[in-house]
């Protein structure tokens, strides 16, 4: 079998700061590669309000497909109204762009997409390890065991940067641990603009299963952290026999000047029984 699954990761797009040019760069780009699945994890907008949940709502629909998958981020939980936040923290949310999590899946890969976020702690995040468990279970009946399963959360497993350490994950060690005992393939996430690509091999190494960790940047907000570009991740994923598999995840890079985005770099991860490893 050589079937393959295309994955488009956009992240941080937190309408009301959104670069016009790159909103619709980053729309061509989509329209040009044409993925299988969009996801998007988190911070879909700067402070949760309604104008810019409609101008993100308007984006979405102008995506290829109908095959979408978005989360939210810690600024898309109310910050200063308090009553909201804590009694209908999601509600702007949810009227515009509907669940706030989903699952997608074809024959050969399945995403699931978590809301990691959590409203009493507001801009740090856990994986809700009842919730995300049913989810998965679910999905891996529909792929079969050597299916490709990929998770979507917005805060980060690990950091590109030292300084960004504290915005990981709360649970973190025991998320990771469940992930690797449920055969999750690659966690995408989100929240720290910053992108990385790498195992959970270095940060994890006691997993008795590593699987693969892409972070992805902001895709066109104004809020880029030095040295990180507005970008996003193409990702092909593809089945081989077995538990072979690979990803090969393609980073595309806004350039200002030629107000398109480029595609960069492409880094490959390989599967086998043992689970997942860089491809060198
Ligand atoms: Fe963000
Ligand atoms: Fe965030």
């Amino acid at each position: 079998m050589n079937a393959s699954t295309t994955v488009l990761h956009f992240s941080d797009l937190h309408f009301g700061t959104e670069i016009v040019a790159a909103r619709d760069a980053a729309l061509l780009a989509a329209r040009r590669i044409q993925p299988d699945v969009i996801v998007v994890s988190g911070d879909i907008t700067q402070r949760a309000r309604q104008r810019e949940y409609l101008a993100a709502k308007t984006f979405l629909d102008l995506l290829p497909g109908r095959a979408k998958l978005v989360i939210p981020g810690n600024h898309d939980i109310p910050l200063l109204n308090l009553p909201a936040r804590v009694l209908r923290p999601y509600a702007g949310y949810v009227r515009t762009l509907g669940a706030p999590e989903g699952v997608w899946n074809d024959r050969m890969t399945a995403v699931v997409a978590l809301n990691t976020t959590t409203p009493f702690r507001h801009t740090r995040g856990r994986v809700p390890v009842p919730a995300f468990r049913a989810m998965a279970e679910q999905a891996r009946k529909r792929i079969g065991p050597d299916g490709v399963l990929i998770a979507v959360i917005h805060q980060p497993f690990v950091t590109a940067q030292p300084e960004d350490a504290d915005e990981v994950l709360m649970n973190a060690p025991e998320a990771a641990r469940l992930f690797a005992e449920l055969g999750v393939d690659a966690a995408l996430s989100g929240h720290v603009h910053y992108p990385l690509l790498r195992t959970t091999l270095a940060d994890f190494p006691e997993l008795p299963r590593p699987f693969v960790l892409c972070g992805a940047g902001t895709t066109f907000s104004h809020r880029v952290r030095q040295g990180a570009p507005n970008s996003f991740h193409a990702m092909r994923v593809v089945r081989g026999e077995g538990a072979v598999a690979r990803i090969e995840v393609t980073a595309h890079v806004y350039d200002t000047g030629g107000r398109r985005f480029a595609a960069g770099e492409t880094q490959v991860f390989v599967r086998d029984a043992g689970g997942w490893q860089a491809d060198r």
